[in-house]
């Protein structure tokens, strides 16, 4: 059973690669390199002793990815994941994450749009929800403005596929994480760290290892219990899994809908300082911090409700924080050591 991964060098694309080989999947991956490097594929090798088929492909331009498809009509299922992704950035450039997040987007499912069948996951986030009114959050919570052209993406993104999905065969599961850290526990593959790093877990690694001389705090003036923000952190590995699910739930024709959504999170919300927590117990270290002011943007709390998830999709994350952080921190001394 081929299947391509768009993104799949990528943090959660390339931990997904390994679980679908794991599966006996023959995997196809495209990527236009922008945010990873080839030694990605590398590493999926030496987990799973298979290199997976690679294109160097920009899903932006449309006549190479006809050209593509029409190489790969054996495709039996696409996980989509290849899309920019950091939030402040989307902020000073939108048209970059409105052409690569949308315009890619609406190139591969025209392709998928003329097969007999065609099975298609996407990438979403739990950004869609914004700050949601009730926690644990479900699948059918109000969806809010994004408050960013990265959010606005993934929530167009979703609608798209609703549209198409409707008049075409073509069938889809909607994956809206909440907080994906730590990486494969072999350490070979993991978050590849460009610049300076804008989210929690990555910062928090680094100013460990010492690359950086503290963490800021974004508020500790939240209406939480130690007033830090809270998140649904959840393992890429459990995240991963969850891909391999949904991909079969739909070639086994298990959906009973032709668009599913799934909110994938542990189901438990930890605040900042208990993620700072959770480090300096796996690492032994003290986590030098200070607190500043909120970040612009951010929210209060979002945890997942995982009933849809496990009891519908089959599918529960396994890991804690601790082993999820264990495993950043193992990645981060691995890549510097
Ligand atoms: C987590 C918490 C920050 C950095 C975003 C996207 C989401 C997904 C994950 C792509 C917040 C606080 C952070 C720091 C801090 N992105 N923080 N100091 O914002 O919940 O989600 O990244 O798929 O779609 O929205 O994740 O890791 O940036 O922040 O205090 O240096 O850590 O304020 O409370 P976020 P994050």
């Amino acid at each position: 059973m081929k299947v391509l991964v768009t993104g799949g060098l990528g943090f959660i694309g390339s931990h997904t690669v390994v679980e679908l080989q794991n599966e006996g999947f023959e995997v196809v991956v495209v990527d236009n390199l922008s945010n990873t490097s080839l030694s990605v594929l590398d590493g999926i090798e030496k987990i799973t002793g298979k290199k997976p088929i690679f294109e160097n492909l920009d899903l932006r331009e449309k006549e190479k990815v006809q050209d593509f498809f029409k190489r790969n009509s054996d495709i039996s299922g696409v996980i989509h994941f290849a899309a920019s992704k950091a939030v402040g950035e989307s902020v000073e450039d939108p048209l970059l994450y409105y052409e690569n997040n949308i315009s890619a987007l609406i190139y591969v499912l025209q392709q998928l749009q003329q097969k007999p069948e065609a099975n298609f996951i996407f990438s979403s986030s739990c950004t869609v929800y914004g700050q949601a009114e009730k926690m644990p959050i479900t699948e059918d919570a109000a969806l809010q403005q994004a408050v960013s052209p990265y959010g606005n993406t993934k929530a167009v993104g979703e609608e798209i596929i609703t549209d198409t999905a409707k008049v075409t065969n073509i069938n889809a599961i909607l994956l809206r994480y909440f907080n994906p850290i730590g990486s494969h526990p072999s350490a070979e593959i993991g978050e590849l760290p460009i610049g300076v790093p804008q989210n929690l877990v990555p910062f928090i690694t680094q100013t460990g290892f010492g690359l950086r001389k503290e963490l800021a705090v974004y508020g500790d003036d939240y209406p939480t219990p130690d007033g830090t923000a809270i998140r649904d952190y959840i393992h890429v590995v459990d995240l991963a899994k969850a891909h391999v699910i949904a991909l079969q739930r739909l070639i086994n024709k298990k959906n009973t809908a032709k668009v599913e959504t799934f909110n994938l999170g542990t189901g438990t919300g930890s605040s900042v300082l208990e993620v700072i927590n959770s480090f300096e117990k796996v690492s032994g270290k003290k986590l030098p911090y200070k607190i500043v002011g909120r970040r612009e943007g951010d929210i209060t709390s979002a945890y997942a409700n995982t009933d849809k998830a496990n009891n519908v999709l089959g599918w529960k994350a396994q890991s804690t924080l601790e082993e999820a952080m264990a495993s950043a921190w193992k990645w981060e001394q691995k890549i510097r050591g």
